[in-house]
């Protein structure tokens, strides 16, 4: 029998993101668009990786293979959330990836659009379980913003020595669980300018052999209720890291649980949520926005993670504030939705490249410019890797690697800039103090 895990949810305070602030070890450099974009034809932005469902990076045959969100590029970048939908892609050497199409073929997912999720590959059986956010309900005539947690099984990943990779269907699509009203709050209680429950996120907890589905919801703030010293406009700030038990060889079961952390008072969108086990620590991370702080905090659009010695927490924010990566202040959207996963004794982040040689303090300002300019601004595509490194609760930025390198599982990683000098300098310099600008 396992233990029972303590359910209590860990608070994201004020007081925590008050600390918020860009120093050298938590701020990427500038990125410059690639020579090519991983995908020519397509916009594409949240991106995971194929999984075992232990946690490792898969590997079949050789390929490893990352799911995105995608939109024909011709598209204005703004409007792509509206038809999102997945695509693959593979490779052997986790740099040149090739487009495998959509996942779902010609078939049709849940949703009028699906939003990011997770990629299980079962090595023992070849089954694959793609667990995604359906958006609205497919077939509406106007766009919805409903969303639920869903997941397509049945399937597996099937890869030909000429034709590459594919997934095969036939998929069954079942939804997983929708917003209860308690712990998770529904549309209609929705009080501020966001409405989250998507994102379910596969993880087996290493210490315990138990299935989760972690995701991004919002905890309910009646009105007139004492939170946030009872400050109407701070109660609508209200995002949570969700969880429910799952199974590991049943795919649609799902029972929720309460939230793991949440953000009342602080953030209205704890987005992506997703863990790294190192060491017996769980570090769990989520990426967020600057205009989802509530009033009087000042966050950066930016991975934000927490530590703890057991899934269901204490979590004590990293860093003290919660902030592992930011963007540059001169460049404060350029990367967003960052994922992490170990590799050998670093983290590596994936993200995607967002909007460039754009330094206004909105993202809302976008929309201001005539369309050719915002084409021009907005990546669409793998963000350059960044090495972070840990100890305990702290990270730090050692370096970068190139657009959408995702190295495998063995590959060594060059000495870092800042390592090279403290080796030159006699080896008291570890590799602290971020990647040397
Ligand atoms: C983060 C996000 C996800 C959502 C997707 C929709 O980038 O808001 O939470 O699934 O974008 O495009």
């Amino acid at each position: 029998m396992s233990e029972r895990p303590s359910l209590d949810t860990t608070a994201w305070t004020r007081e925590h993101a008050h600390g918020i602030e860009r120093t050298d070890d938590n701020t990427a450099p500038i990125i410059y668009p690639p020579a090519e974009k991983t995908d020519p034809d397509n916009h594409i932005w949240d991106t995971w990786l194929l999984r075992t469902p232990g946690g490792e990076i898969a590997e079949v045959n050789g390929y490893r293979v990352i799911v995105a969100l995608s939109a024909p590029n011709d598209l204005l970048p703004g409007k792509r959330h509206d038809v999102a939908t997945h695509r693959f892609y593979y490779s052997t050497d986790g740099r040149q990836w090739t487009p495998g199409g959509r996942v779902f073929g010609d078939t049709d997912p849940l949703g009028s659009r699906q939003w990011a999720g997770s990629a299980i590959y079962d090595p023992s059986t070849g089954a694959v379980s793609l667990y995604y956010t359906a958006a609205g309900s497919r077939g509406e005539d106007e766009l919805s913003y409903t969303q639920r947690l869903a997941v397509a099984h049945g399937g597996s990943l099937v890869v030909d020595e000429d034709d590459g990779v594919s997934f095969e269907g036939p998929w069954t699509h079942d939804t997983l669980a929708r917003p209860d009203g308690e712990w998770y709050e529904r549309e209609e209680q929705s009080r501020g300018m966001i409405y989250t429950f998507r994102d379910p996120w596969y993880f087996e907890d290493p210490e315990t052999g138990e299935a989760y589905v972690l995701f991004e919801g919002n905890t309910p703030v009646p009105e007139g209720s004492e939170a946030c010293d009872g400050d109407p406009v701070q109660q609508e700030f209200n995002g949570s890291v969700g969880i429910a038990r799952a199974a590991h060889d049943e795919p649609t079961a799902c029972e929720l649980l309460p939230p793991l952390i949440d953000g009342v008072c602080v953030n209205q969108e704890l987005e992506r949520p997703h863990v790294v086990y190192r060491d017996g620590t769980y570090y769990l991370f989520i990426a967020s926005h600057k205009h989802t702080f509530a009033p009087g905090l000042d966050g950066y659009d930016a991975l934000y993670g927490f530590a703890a010695d057991a899934l269901f927490g204490e979590y004590e924010p990293l860093n003290g504030s919660g902030l592992v990566l930011t963007n540059p202040a001169n460049a404060p959207f350029q990367a967003y939705s960052w994922l992490a996963y170990g590799h050998r004794d670093e983290i590596l982040v994936t993200s995607f490249f967002n909007y460039y040689d754009y330094d206004r303090p909105s993202l809302d300002d976008v929309g201001l410019f005539p369309e050719p300019e915002q084409f021009r601004r907005f990546g669409g595509t793998l963000a350059p890797t960044v090495r972070l490194g840990v100890d305990g609760h702290e990270t730090w930025i050692r370096g970068t690697l190139d657009h959408g390198h995702l190295p495998t599982r063995d590959e060594e990683l060059p000495e870092t800039i800042d390592e090279r000098i403290g080796r030159l300098r006699g080896g008291h310099d570890r590799d602290r103090g971020g990647y040397g600008h």
